[in-house]
């Protein structure tokens, strides 16, 4: 009886589980802050890597610190011949999510500090993880299409070094700055599903790369991170913007999920989302994907108006890392290359001030009963 007077908060909807420096999230006017900026304001005059360094070390890195931050980065992106081999073995049909899955996994294998949670062991892993994960989502993408793995280039910035190990080449510093941006935007969301799942592995007391390896597995499905490729899949199947309106109006009277629309925490808009669509806007102009854009106006506009439901920063992030020349099925490994640095941030804080993450459920199953003997069942 007690346990059906319990309030249940399915979803943990509206429940505060515990306190955070990293960043907030203030769905009162849809905005989002690390370490005290704006998400908007970083993304408009920080590369990522001082947003990186912002999200670990809590102050913008002066120019000292970023040189030394950096050449530690650089020097840390190489992957183990055993791992690249490993790599080479996944199966070829395997979704890019799972290998960076394995990836971060047989990395922690690898790390003789694994295990050592020190303050300092760990922000230095965090730096490792932000630095071979990019290596790690780039070899697998060229092994699955025949090629050889492209080494990291020292000489390269973060963003840079991703393109010219997934292509061989560094695009225009238009294309950079929009990935840039999109790594900014990406790179930390308070509680949401991945975070809270590897703050719920490290309250345990597990190490960081078992926490960062559940928090892919939280991130690859479609209601989170796996959003980006799903706006991607929707917006080829709709074509062009001849065929928008009439597509939305039937996803509409058929009560579809429309993808990249909607949020738990945001319900009158995302402020990372104006950003991330000046981004696209740009990537179309470019790509000579404007069809892209009015498409995206007008599933947009029609959601707005017929559902009051607006859009999250998957839609506009899918079509532009798509006209960037990445596969689809790369578009959620391209958000673990940017998140990796907000997970790593709640492992640290989670250890910092740990307890361990164990809720309640209410029962509403069979009540106790007597095993019976066999020939009764
Ligand atoms: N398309 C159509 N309707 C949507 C919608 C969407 N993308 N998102 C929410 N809604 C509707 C729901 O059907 C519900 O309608 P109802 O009250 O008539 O039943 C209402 O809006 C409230 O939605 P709810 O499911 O309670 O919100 P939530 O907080 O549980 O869900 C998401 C949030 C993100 C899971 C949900 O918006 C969604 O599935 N979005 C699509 C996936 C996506 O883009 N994920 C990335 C999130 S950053």
């Amino acid at each position: 009886m007690a346990e059906q007077e319990t309030k249940i908060y399915r979803g943990l909807d509206g429940v505060v589980v515990d306190e955070t420096a990293v960043s907030k999230v203030m769905p009162e006017t849809n905005s989002l802050t690390y370490r005290g900026y704006a998400v908007q304001d970083l993304a408009a005059n920080c590369r990522f890597e001082e947003v990186a360094y912002l999200i670990w070390f809590g102050e913008l890195p002066t120019q000292t610190h970023l040189d030394a931050f950096i050449k530690k980065e650089r020097g840390y992106r190489s992957l183990s011949d055993d791992l690249l081999a490993a790599i080479r073995l996944y199966p070829k049909d395997s979704h890019p999510m799972d290998t960076i899955r394995t990836s971060v996994s047989f990395l922690g294998m690898e790390d003789p500090e694994a295990e050592n949670n020190d303050p300092a062991i760990n922000q230095d892993k965090a730096i490792k993880l932000f630095a071979r994960i990019p290596t790690a989502v780039a070899a697998d993408y060229r092994c699955r299409k025949g090629l050889d793995p492209i080494p990291p280039d020292p000489s390269l910035g973060f963003a840079e070094n991703f393109f010219h190990m997934c292509f061989g080449e560094v695009p225009e510093p238009e294309v950079i700055r929009c990935f840039d941006i999109s790594m900014t935007l990406y790179a930390e969301h308070s509680f949401n599903a991945s975070t809270f799942a590897s703050r719920v592995i490290t309250s345990t007391l597990s190490d960081m790369y078992s926490a960062v390896t559940g928090a892919i597995g939280a991130l690859k499905g479609p209601l989170h991170g796996g959003a980006n490729e799903a706006v991607m899949h929707m917006l080829l199947e709709i074509g062009s913007s001849n065929a928008a309106q009439q597509w939305i109006d039937n996803a509409l009277a058929n009560k579809g999920v429309v993808m990249g629309f909607g949020h738990r925490v945001y319900k009158n808009g995302d402020s990372r989302v104006p950003t991330m669509h000046d981004a696209f806007v740009d990537m179309a102009k470019i790509k000579d994907g404007e069809d892209w854009v009015r498409t995206e106006k007008i599933v947009a506009d029609t959601m707005l108006r017929e559902k009051d439901i607006h859009p999250n920063l998957d839609y506009p992030a899918g079509p532009a890392y798509y006209l960037m020349g990445f596969d689809i099925d790369l578009f959620t490994p391209i958000f673990v290359v940017s998140r990796i640095t907000g997970w790593s941030a709640h492992v640290m804080e989670q250890l910092a001030a740990n307890r361990l993450i164990r809720p309640l459920s209410a029962y509403n199953g069979q009540a106790q009963r007597k095993v019976p003997a066999i020939d009764k069942r």
